[in-house]
């Protein structure tokens, strides 16, 4: 299957596959995700089996609008509203009640739905045009790297799915910010593309801290995820001529990594991923800062290198 340029021609292919209960992979700001129609049962499961993710780990529902978001949780809170103006489109996430026309596979029997508002003009417009929420987990094999370009899709994915859509390399590079705001407090569940900070000042008081259940609430956060074949250490400095992603100048087999970290989480996937297809066994990686910046870049080493 190769990757379709997204002219309207391919959005409206696109949009028919899902109505019918298809499957397609779709461009978003943060990673590739592969995609159907959230409220079919059916579509869902299809997506679950072709990713290889066990049945208790809930997807993310995509909407164009916050009225669509509305439609499929059963209560909007004002948190939420303010969250949602604030950085929707983009790359957060909402854990709110579910309405019961969410099928139970879509949110892993949960009673909750997680729902966000995609910042890419091609993810809009193909749920749009679908007219339906959007049901996508990213694009790769259970516990894989996330694709950030359509040709780091992984083969037995793209065999499987009906249309790939080629929208250009994801802008973040790492997946939304899960916030949980189905609880008494609010709660980040994943570390993403908007930070703690941001949340906070919005919110106007502190997010809680995982709990020890929280494995239970968010399935998704095994421990080892996001991972590609290879060993992946952090360390100070990578030792000399192995393959690593560097600060400084890189050799051969080594990847220079920028020192701002929205230009590094853009690139981290890719690269890893650059160093992993030749083969190597383990990928070093030169810790990078710590600062509440770097929160999800250490979230995803940490779960590479687990
Ligand atoms: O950036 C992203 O979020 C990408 C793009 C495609 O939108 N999607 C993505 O989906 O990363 P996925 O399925 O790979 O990760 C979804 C995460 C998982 O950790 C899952 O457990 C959590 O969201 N999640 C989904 N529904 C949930 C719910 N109802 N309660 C708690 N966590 C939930
Ligand atoms: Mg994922």
């Amino acid at each position: 299957m190769t990757a379709l340029t997204p002219t309207q021609d391919v959005l409206e292919r696109a949009a028919e596959t899902i109505k019918r209960g298809g499957v397609v992979v779709m461009p978003t700001e943060t990673v590739y995700g592969l995609a159907c129609d959230a409220l079919n049962a059916e579509a869902v499961r299809k997506v679950f089996e072709i990713k290889g993710r066990p049945a208790e780990n809930p997807l993310i529902v995509h909407v164009a609008s916050v009225e669509e978001a509305e439609g499929i949780a059963e209560r909007f809170p004002d948190e939420a509203r303010r969250l949602a103006e604030r950085f929707w489109p983009g790359p957060l996430t909402l854990v709110l009640e579910k309405r019961d026309t969410v099928p139970s596979e879509t949110t892993a029997d949960l009673g909750t739905v997680a729902v966000r508002m995609p910042d890419h003009p091609v993810a809009l417009d193909l749920i749009r045009k679908a007219g339906c929420p959007v049901a996508a987990p990213s694009a790769n094999p259970f516990m894989a790297l996330s694709p950030t370009t359509a040709d780091a899709i992984d083969e037995s994915i793209s065999l499987d799915v009906e249309i790939i859509i080629d929208g250009g390399p994801c802008r973040v590079g790492l997946e939304s910010t899960v916030v949980d705001l189905s609880g008494d407090f609010p709660r980040i569940l994943r570390p993403g593309g908007v930070s703690r900070a941001q949340v906070q000042a919005v919110l106007g008081r502190p997010l809680g801290h995982l709990p020890p259940e929280t494995v239970r609430r968010s399935p998704g956060l095994y421990l080892r995820h996001y991972a590609p074949n290879a060993k992946v250490e952090v360390v100070d400095a990578a030792p000399e001529g192995r393959p690593a992603l560097v600060f400084g100048d890189a050799r051969s087999d080594q990847v220079k990594m920028p020192r701002e970290p929205r230009a590094y989480a853009a690139q981290l996937y890719a690269s890893l991923r650059h160093l992993d297809r030749k083969g190597h066994e383990v990928i070093y990686v030169e810790a990078p800062p710590d600062g509440a910046e770097w929160e999800a870049i250490h979230d995803r080493l940490k779960k590479a290198s687990s």
